[in-house]
């Protein structure tokens, strides 16, 4: 899960994903990163951390890191939150196969729309909700289609 910061949208990301596959029975590894240093060492946005709590989601307990080269080998799929992310990511990438990964998260709701989860940054707890929101269903589509669950 990647954005800019990697203490709001990424962080709600990782942490929605992770306890859907619990919920689930899903053995999936799930990280996230930022494409800035800006926050690395920091815990995630305490209205991030508020609003994911909310939901019984808790993500206090994760720091920041950025997204490196390595990513790629680590991973299989790398879901960004917004086209910046997605652009930034791919010039990262070493080959095709790594290119592949790339994916925008919003792809699985809207598929081939090039849909965005806005930064939440600038706004209020309203804006967080909205990406909780966004990205709790499309972890509900990412699942059905990738797990049949
Ligand atoms: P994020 O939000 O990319 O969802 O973590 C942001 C966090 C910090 C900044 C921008 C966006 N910043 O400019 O510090």
């Amino acid at each position: 899960m990647v954005c800019l910061g990697n203490i709001c949208r990424s962080p709600m990301a990782e942490g929605i994903f992770r306890k859907k596959a619990e919920e689930k029975g899903i053995d999936i590894t799930i990280d996230s990163a930022g494409t800035a240093d800006y926050h690395v060492g920091e815990h995630p946005d305490p209205r991030a951390v508020r609003n994911a709590a909310r939901h019984g989601v808790d993500i206090s307990h994760l720091t920041g890191r950025q997204f490196s080269k390595d990513d790629f080998d680590r991973f299989d799929l790398i879901l960004t939150m917004d086209s910046s992310n997605y652009d930034n990511v791919l010039r990262l990438a070493g080959n095709d196969r790594d290119r592949e990964k790339v994916k925008m998260v919003l792809d699985y709701l809207y598929p081939g729309q090039g849909m965005e989860v806005p930064d939440p940054w600038y706004g209020g707890d309203a804006g967080f909700e909205h990406v909780f929101r966004l990205l709790d269903k499309a972890a509900e589509r990412f699942y059905k289609e990738n797990f049949n669950k």
